[in-house]
């Protein structure tokens, strides 16, 4: 079986060194291995969630996806989609909103923390708050589970999230199961649960000045600056005050770290050398520039020529989303038909290719009435009901029943009192209004097994 991998990216910013070492070239690397199936997604729904400028967010989305794809992601061998592309999406965030507990998104890490900073200072706890941001874990599960994606690489930080996507997903499965059973036939639960990956041995890269390289410290050294912008990026590192011909630590050196993200394990031994030999700071961030330059080159030529071609870009996500819907159209028809949203009349022919009226069957249908039992009726193959069967408790007895009713009807089909039917001795259903007798059963039970052998 293969496992399907998504993970979505969120569109603000400007994707810098520690994205690219930390998230970019890993998951890239990864969706090239045997065995998994990739999806990759814009989330520029979640980004209207922190910024409002719709510039920024546009600006960013096509930054972003220039990214990805000037780094090697190839969407041939990937799904590679805007979220806002999904229509599915946010239908879905709605069916999880209904069922998702109030207390468990009052939990959320992201919303307490600005519940947290208004109290601090005093404030109302709601001030600057929108619901979006309440809403934040809702629509990222409903972005896992419209995939039924089964692993899910973050970072640490959005392990909360990937755990109530499961507990939502969880409470959907719980109080829609069987009427999913029932309106799909489909077997197992509606909603896959996702599971976390952490990738232990991914490097969070050190910024300028140490700490961890994020656009919330402003330490950030941008992927594709030009040339000479990350020459001067690099210059500007931190770094202790010794004196070129002083011994120098490799450990919890900034400078350090970033060069080991992208050199070779041999340059990086060179350098350990270099260090014990007092080499000065300039000549390091001098060597740390030409690695990384060597690195970023010929990505960031690719990166220029993609973002001179939106139309080519916008091709390509289209295309994407084209592939993501293959999957989330039928999981939202069969969720929607679980939930009660399903239309009026059940399809009379089943999807698929029409066929012509020689080659129809009869056919058994389940269904769930409005009493929660389970029921079935056999009907000819002009849609007349020729058999209404008695209600069951769960899905899995009429599943059984059924099974027994076409392996064994044709012999074992008898008549009762007042037009009902007996299996074997065993009440079952009664008879369709039209039909004279039992033989009409057996004859259309007969015809089913020939059609399907
Ligand atoms: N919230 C994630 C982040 O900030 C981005 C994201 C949105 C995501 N939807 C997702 C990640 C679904 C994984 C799966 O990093």
């Amino acid at each position: 079986m293969t496992v399907r991998v998504l993970t979505g990216i969120t569109t603000t910013g400007t994707p810098h060194l520690g994205n690219y070492a930390g998230a970019i070239r890993p998951a890239i690397a990864a969706s090239r291995a045997p065995g998994v199936e990739s999806f990759f997604f814009l989330a520029d729904y979640h980004a209207l969630i922190k910024a409002d400028d719709p510039q920024r967010v546009a600006r960013s989305r096509l930054e972003i996806a220039a990214t990805w794809l000037a780094c090697g992601l190839d969407p041939h061998k990937v799904t590679f989609y805007r979220q806002s592309d999904i229509v599915e999406i946010p239908q879905l965030t709605w069916l999880l909103t209904c069922v998702a507990a109030k207390g468990l998104l009052n939990r959320a890490h992201a919303y307490k923390a600005a519940v947290d900073r208004n109290r601090e200072v005093g404030e109302d706890p709601d001030f600057g708050v929108t619901a979006g941001l309440y809403m934040y874990p809702v629509l990222m599960a409903a972005d896992i589970l419209a995939f039924g994606a089964h692993k899910v690489p973050v970072g640490r930080d959005q392990i909360q999230h990937i755990e109530m996507a499961r507990d939502i997903g969880q409470r959907f499965n719980h109080l829609y199961g069987d009427a999913w059973r029932a309106a799909t036939g489909g077997q197992g639960e509606p909603l896959v649960l996702p599971e976390v990956q952490i990738d232990e041995n991914v490097a969070t890269l050190p910024g300028l000045d140490g700490r961890k390289m994020s656009k919330s410290y402003d330490n950030t050294i941008a992927l594709f600056a030009s040339p000479a912008e990350l020459k001067k990026q690099v210059m500007s590192i931190v770094t202790d005050s010794r004196a070129p011909g002083e011994p120098k630590d490799t450990e919890g050196s900034a400078l350090f770290q970033l060069y080991q993200a992208f050199a070779t394990a041999q340059q990086a031994q060179e350098m350990r050398h270099a260090f014990a030999d007092g080499i000065g700071w300039g000549d390091a961030k001098q060597r740390l520039f030409a690695v990384v330059d060597e690195t970023v080159a010929p990505m960031r030529e690719r990166y220029a020529q993609l973002i001179a071609r939106p139309a080519h870009l916008e091709d390509i996500l289209l295309d994407g989303a084209r592939k993501a819907r293959d999957v989330t159209t039928p999981l939202l028809d069969g969720l929607q038909r679980a939930v009660g949203l399903g239309p009026f009349i059940a399809p009379a022919v089943p999807a698929g290719p029409v066929q012509p009226a020689s080659a129809r069957l009869p056919q058994i249908k389940q269904y769930r009435e409005a009493d929660g039992r389970f029921h079935f009726k056999l009907v000819d193959a002009e849609g007349r009901l020729l058999l209404q069967g008695d209600g069951v408790e769960s899905p899995r007895q009429a599943g059984q029943l059924i099974a027994r009713l076409k392996r064994e009807g044709a012999d074992a089909l008898h008549a009762l009192e007042q037009r009902a039917v007996g299996l074997a001795g065993e009440r079952i259903g009664v008879l369709g209004e039209d039909v004279a007798g039992v033989d009409v059963l057996v004859d259309a039970l007969r015809a089913m097994a020939e059609g399907a052998g």
